[in-house]
């Protein structure tokens, strides 16, 4: 399972990467506009934080197949491999995608609310195809059954590993990014439908392990331990 911040929020990106073990981060173009700094800076500090060897998502801002092609080339050139660009499920981002697998780019198809689209984005060639569940859930639709039906689609025309390599250049599986999350509930129910990666803001990232019977537990082994060993710990015991 791949866990993801969607953020561009440095003090939160920090704070969740030195206790989580997070994938990586994805942004948006709404999401870097929150933080009115400077694009590239922004994608250095967060590089900075996770470090290189961890995944960093961030979209393209043009609107036509040729325009999203030389945005990608620079990105690549600029902030190396492990950067996957998200690309929108748009007729001009489909055509991107099928042009820039060819040549090996790393792409997260976005802006997804169909299993189609999905399905479409993975044959172009991209690698993360990011489902926004809750605006899904938003309009009456259901973000868990557009990821299952999809993942259903996606295992039976499962690529063998020569012909991803002939069609675009490296080996990689398609993997559903669950996105657009509101709750935990809609991340389990994600992952359950066969997602392999989701992206989480950072508030609802932090309730991932919360619950009041864990708190009340740790409290109640402490005071214990306190009444015997006041506050000793292992090391001041062996
Ligand atoms: C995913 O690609 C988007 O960045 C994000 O998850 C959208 O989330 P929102 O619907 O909460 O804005």
């Amino acid at each position: 399972m791949e866990y993801f911040l969607d953020t561009a929020d440095i003090n939160k990106i920090k704070k969740i990467n030195e206790i989580f073990p997070i994938a990586g981060v994805t942004t948006n173009p709404s999401i870097i506009a929150k933080e009115k700094r400077d694009f590239k800076l922004i994608i250095n500090d967060i590089y900075d934080i996770i470090g290189k060897d961890k995944i960093l998502h961030a979209q393209v801002a043009g609107n036509t197949a040729d325009i999203i092609i030389k945005e990608v080339n620079r990105l690549r050139d600029l902030f190396g491999e492990n950067f996957y660009t998200k690309i929108p499920v748009t007729p001009e981002g489909i055509k991107a995608m099928k042009t820039l697998s060819k040549d090996g780019h790393k792409i997260t198809a976005t802006g997804i609310l169909s299993s189609q689209q999905i399905i479409m984005a993975a044959e172009a060639g991209a690698e993360y195809m990011a489902p926004y569940i809750n605006r899904s859930d938003d309009i009456g639709e259901s973000g868990i059954e557009i990821v299952k039906d999809a993942y259903r689609i996606l295992t039976i025309n499962k690529k063998s590993e020569e012909e991803c390599l002939k069609k675009y250049k490296r080996i990689f599986e398609p993997k559903i990014l669950g996105a657009s999350f509101k709750n935990v509930r809609q991340v389990h129910e994600t992952m359950l439908a066969g997602a392999k990666s989701v992206t989480v803001s950072p508030d609802v990232f932090e309730r991932f392990i919360y619950h009041p019977y864990t708190d009340w537990s740790m409290d109640k082994f402490n005071s214990d331990w306190e009444e015997i060993y006041g506050n000793k710990n292992l090391l001041d015991l062996l």
